[in-house]
């Protein structure tokens, strides 16, 4: 079972990253985690007229490669202005041109966070509800609220007991026959 996690934040102190690592660190050793950086996938700003002029960049592709040699996603979004962070939003536009089909009918997790209480909620939702038309399977979500009310960051976990029982429960399909079955 490979699973591929990242947060959607090109952020180097970012707090989705911060609760990826910590879920990834709750799973079971059956699960092969690769933790990837959207840093590593630069790219222009999206525009129809590049594409005409010079193609999909190899980032784009190389991507949605990553994603082809996993067997399901982890992943953490971060929220501004209500919606994705600009340079998520550029990766998965350029990606969508490649293949529509993003997720590559991975399941997937999706968490969020924000200092806030409403935890990068907007964001999530919005996700939540598009996966299906990128072929993606939303098997758990989870959003945390106030990230550093609830995150202790000396130890790199999370606090609150309650939450952390809810992201354990999220994170249980990875863990599940069924899912890891399937992508074997
Ligand atoms: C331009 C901008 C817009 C933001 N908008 C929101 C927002 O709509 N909702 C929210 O909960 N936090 C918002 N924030 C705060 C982010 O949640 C916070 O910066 C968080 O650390 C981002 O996640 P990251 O650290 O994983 O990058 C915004 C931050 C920036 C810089």
């Amino acid at each position: 079972m490979k699973l591929l996690a990242f947060a959607a934040s090109n952020s180097s102190k970012s707090i989705n990253k911060a609760l990826v690592n910590y879920a990834t660190s709750l799973l079971d050793s059956s699960v092969q985690v690769e933790l990837l950086d959207i840093n590593d996938f630069p790219l222009p700003i999206y525009s129809s007229d590049l594409e005409e002029e010079a193609g999909i960049p190899e980032s784009a592709h190389q991507f949605l490669a990553k994603i082809a040699g996993a067997d399901a996603l982890l992943i953490s979004y971060a929220e501004h202005n209500g919606g994705h962070t600009v340079a998520y939003k550029n990766l998965f536009d350029w990606a969508s041109r490649a293949n529509r089909n993003v997720y590559q009918g991975l399941p997937v997790v999706m968490l969020a966070t924000s200092p806030g209480p409403g935890g990068a909620g907007n964001v999530l939702s919005a996700s939540v509800n598009s996966a299906r038309f990128f072929d993606g399977q939303v098997v758990a979500s989870l959003s945390v609220p106030s990230f550093y009310d609830n995150f202790d960051p000396d130890k790199g976990e999370i606090s609150n007991i309650e939450i952390q029982r809810q992201l354990r429960e999220a994170l249980e399909p990875l863990t599940n026959e069924r899912i890891a079955g399937e992508a074997v």
